[in-house]
């Protein structure tokens, strides 16, 4: 542009009045479309001669950079801020020419702290440094999100180690609970009081070991990431797979169980350990809300695009304090608990995209609610069943 105005500008006297107009508008319109350019981006430029004052800045830079009001134009960069601080530092770098790169600058504004980056180019003109280009970036999202991930991969350097931890100290504890069982063994041929002292000594020891163990395997499956495996199944299927694993307890614990399940039962996407897990879980606490026994009540019910299943208990109940914090890792009212049996159901429910809800009555006793969501197809083919009837 600039050779070809060159050019016309020396054959001036003999262009016509015409001419002359739309060589104007042409350079008009390339001063515009720079201008443009110059003022929506989102980084701050400004411009500086060789006294480092102000020729040019754009809307990005106004809104960045504290400057005085009026015309900045036209005076030092130093003299246009209107922080003491900014001004300060400019005045001293710019006159002792000193580089200015990707300098990191906080600036308080508007009750929040903003950083930006910024750097000084030479502006060269035919050869000759003529002055500075300042090129400011707000980069306060990016040092968040670069803090954020940092968090992120201390958090998870953490869990593996804890994790990494944990396991090493499970199996030390199995090798003592097999000792302890064959110390017992050896113990048992003999006859007296001590031995009976010492078999009462070791089933203590005995059960502080499960214990133990029993914190250890918690831990590791709520901070584990979790590796589902979901497969077509019948959680009333699942059901009574769990309760008949676990009927007996519920009879020794003088515990009725009702169990309603709905026939007309689609199929599940579900990871078969976990999700019996999750129930165990929610069982055990309601056994222990209920020392005296009671009944728990578990039905499922299939809904449109989901299914719920619910287990209740005529238990203690939870005070309405507790009931926010009962899904909260460690949070436990036992003396022995690990607080992370309902850590982990809630972990288990989200990895199978569902939700978990409560109800309890101090003194009546505790619903928990379960909705799943039924897969696309299987709704397809309930619609189509029903039709049929
Ligand atoms: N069915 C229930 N009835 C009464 N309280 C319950 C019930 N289920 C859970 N809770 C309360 O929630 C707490 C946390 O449960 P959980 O995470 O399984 O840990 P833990 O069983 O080790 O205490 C329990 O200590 C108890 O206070
Ligand atoms: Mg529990």
């Amino acid at each position: 542009m600039r050779k070809f105005l060159n050019r016309a500008l020396k054959k001036i006297g003999k262009l016509d009045i015409d001419q002359i107009r739309s060589l104007i508008m042409d350079v008009v319109q390339e001063n515009e479309l720079l201008e443009m350019v110059l003022y929506s981006m989102t980084d701050g430029v400004v411009v500086l001669d060789e006294n480092h004052s102000v020729i040019l800045l754009n809307k990005a830079a106004e809104r960045l950079f504290p400057f005085k009001s009026g015309e900045v134009v036209e005076r030092p960069l130093w003299d246009a801020l209107a922080d003491s601080g900014l001004s300060e530092f400019f005045h001293e770098a710019l006159v002792e020419q000193e580089n200015i790169e990707d300098k990191e600058i906080s600036l308080q504004s508007g009750g929040s702290t903003r950083v930006l980056s910024c750097t000084m180019m030479p502006l060269v003109r035919e050869g000759r440094i003529q002055g500075g280009l300042l090129h400011i970036e707000d980069i306060t999202e990016k040092k968040a999100k670069e803090a954020r991930l940092r968090r992120a991969e201390n958090l998870a350097a953490l869990t593996t180690l804890t994790a990494g931890v944990a396991h090493e100290i499970k199996n030390p504890l199995g090798s003592i609970s097999i000792h302890i069982q064959l110390i017992q063994k050896a113990l048992g041929n003999g006859a007296g009081k001590n031995t009976e002292t010492i078999q009462n000594y070791l089933d203590i020891v005995n059960e502080e070991v499960e214990r133990l163990n029993g914190i250890i395997v918690d831990f590791l499956f709520a901070v584990r990431p979790m590796d589902v495996n979901l497969v077509s199944q019948n959680l009333n299927e699942l059901v009574h797979e769990l309760f008949e694993f676990i009927h007996y307890e519920l009879e020794e614990q003088k515990i009725r169980l009702d169990l309603n399940l709905d026939a007309q039962m689609p199929e599940l996407q579900l990871d078969l350990k976990y999700m019996k897990q999750a129930l165990l879980n929610i069982v055990k606490n309601a056994i222990s809300a209920m020392p005296e026994g009671g009944c728990l009540r578990v039905e499922t019910v299939a809904r449109d695009d989901h299914v719920e299943l619910s287990i209740s208990d005529t238990g203690v109940g939870i005070p309405e304090e507790n009931m926010t914090k009962i899904f909260e890792p460690y949070f436990t009212t036992k003396d022995f608990g690990s607080g992370l049996g309902l850590t982990l159901v809630y972990k288990i429910i989200k990895e199978h995209q569902g939700e978990i809800n409560l109800e309890s009555r101090e003194g009546e006793g505790t619903s928990f609610t379960i909705t799943l969501p039924v897969p696309q197809k299987e709704q397809r083919l309930l619609g189509w069943q029903s039709n049929e009837v």
